[in-house]
């Protein structure tokens, strides 16, 4: 079987690790096609490196722009990568722009699809990501969902019998790195929380942005930023001060040191999905600086609060300790195995196209 991944930003490099690694071990034909949405060394080539991901084959390098222009950039370069590659499976990843663009692009070749991470929902629909969401599961042939709840909005959608629940990949590095993940040097020995801001809702109005890092600066105990270069160029842009108050800023961590900080850390703060779930994953309380959230079985859990009030920062951070709990909403650490399976076995059952 041959698979073609499509990824681009930080996230989804993440999730590309463990179904390399599977695809790989399996015997499998992988072709790794790397947007360029993030082009950062520390956005994305570390990540390449440090969770041992092959390197892209093919680099489109579109870089960033209005989400028209690159959605578009990619689009109009994805035909020719994937009619030269003819793979059984396109594979997306997650929620950006980068996944919407392979999704059309495979859809419109009648290439096979798969989405990975189907069926989140935040019921948002100002936020980007849900509509990169719902397109792409719309699109595709096989939705690979992380969680029972995602199973549920897609029957909900229609869409139940090319529905395959695998578990959550990210479980599957997370656990796999925080055995041997130590924090970095720039997070201090003591108390502290560990905090990052990129969503669009946060960082695009100057208002809700200046609230959010008044909000960090004054919690009562240290505060370290990992600086998305999205929050430092929505920052800079508005005339807002990053670093005062309890924060800190540092630059975005690798990998195993962001797994690592997460388990050093007091609490989290973040509007990141996966954050939410490695919090959960590593016993950190979270505070969510969102409205809503996709990853609802942290809160049923107790595990992460969502910060509705800014007002109410305080509070949710220095919260007691949830109690403990034994499930595993986001699987077992096998979703890549999973993974593969369910392409393996929806396409000797061959999809539609
Ligand atoms: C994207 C995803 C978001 C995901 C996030 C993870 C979409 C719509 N959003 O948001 O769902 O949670 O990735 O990080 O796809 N920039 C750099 N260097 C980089 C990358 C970005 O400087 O390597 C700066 C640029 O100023 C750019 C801005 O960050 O304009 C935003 O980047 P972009 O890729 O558009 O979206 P993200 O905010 O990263």
């Amino acid at each position: 079987m041959k698979i073609l991944s499509v990824v681009g930003a930080r996230p989804q490099f993440i999730k590309l690790a463990p179904v390399a690694a599977e695809l790989t071990a399996q015997g499998h034909e992988h072709v790794i096609v790397h947007t360029g949405q993030h082009y950062d060394a520390n956005m994305s080539d570390v990540f390449f490196q440090d969770l041992q991901i092959p390197a892209p084959d093919v680099h489109l390098g579109v870089g960033s722009g209005s989400h028209g222009k690159q959605t578009g950039a990619m689009l109009a370069q994805m035909d020719d990568v994937f009619l030269e590659h003819q793979p059984d499976w396109v594979l997306v990843y997650g929620d950006t722009n980068s996944t919407v663009a392979g999704a059309l692009s495979a859809v419109k070749l009648h290439l096979p699809l798969a989405h990975l991470e189907a069926g989140l929902r935040s019921f948002n629909r100002r936020m980007p990501e849900e509509h990169n969401r719902v397109l792409t599961d719309h699109a595709a042939d096989l939705c690979l969902a992380p969680t029972q709840v995602a199973v549920e909005h897609l029957a909900a959608e229609g869409l139940d019998k090319r529905t395959v629940l695998v578990g959550d990949v990210m479980t599957d590095v997370c656990l796999m790195v925080a055995a041997q993940a130590s924090p970095p040097a720039s997070v201090p020995d003591g108390d502290f929380a560990l905090a990052t801001i990129h969503r669009a809702e946060n960082t695009d109005d100057p208002v809700r942005l200046r609230a959010v890092i008044d909000g960090l600066a004054t919690l009562p105990l240290p505060v370290v930023l990992t600086a998305h270069p999205r929050l430092v160029a929505k920052a800079a842009e508005h005339g807002i001060e990053l670093s005062r108050g309890s924060i800190s800023v540092i630059d975005p961590l690798d990998y195993p040191s962001m797994v690592g900080a997460v388990r050093r850390a007091s609490a989290v703060v973040t509007d990141s999905g996966g954050l939410q779930k490695e919090a959960f994953l590593l016993r950190t309380p979270c505070t969510t600086v969102r409205t809503e959230t996709e990853w609802v079985e942290t809160i049923d859990l107790g595990w992460n609060a969502l910060a509705l009030d800014l007002a109410d920062l305080p509070r949710l951070v220095t919260r007691p300790q949830p109690r403990d709990t034994s499930a595993t909403p986001y699987g077992d650490g096998h979703a890549a195995q999973a993974t593969v399976k369910a392409l393996t076995e929806s396409r000797s059952s061959s999809p539609e196209r």
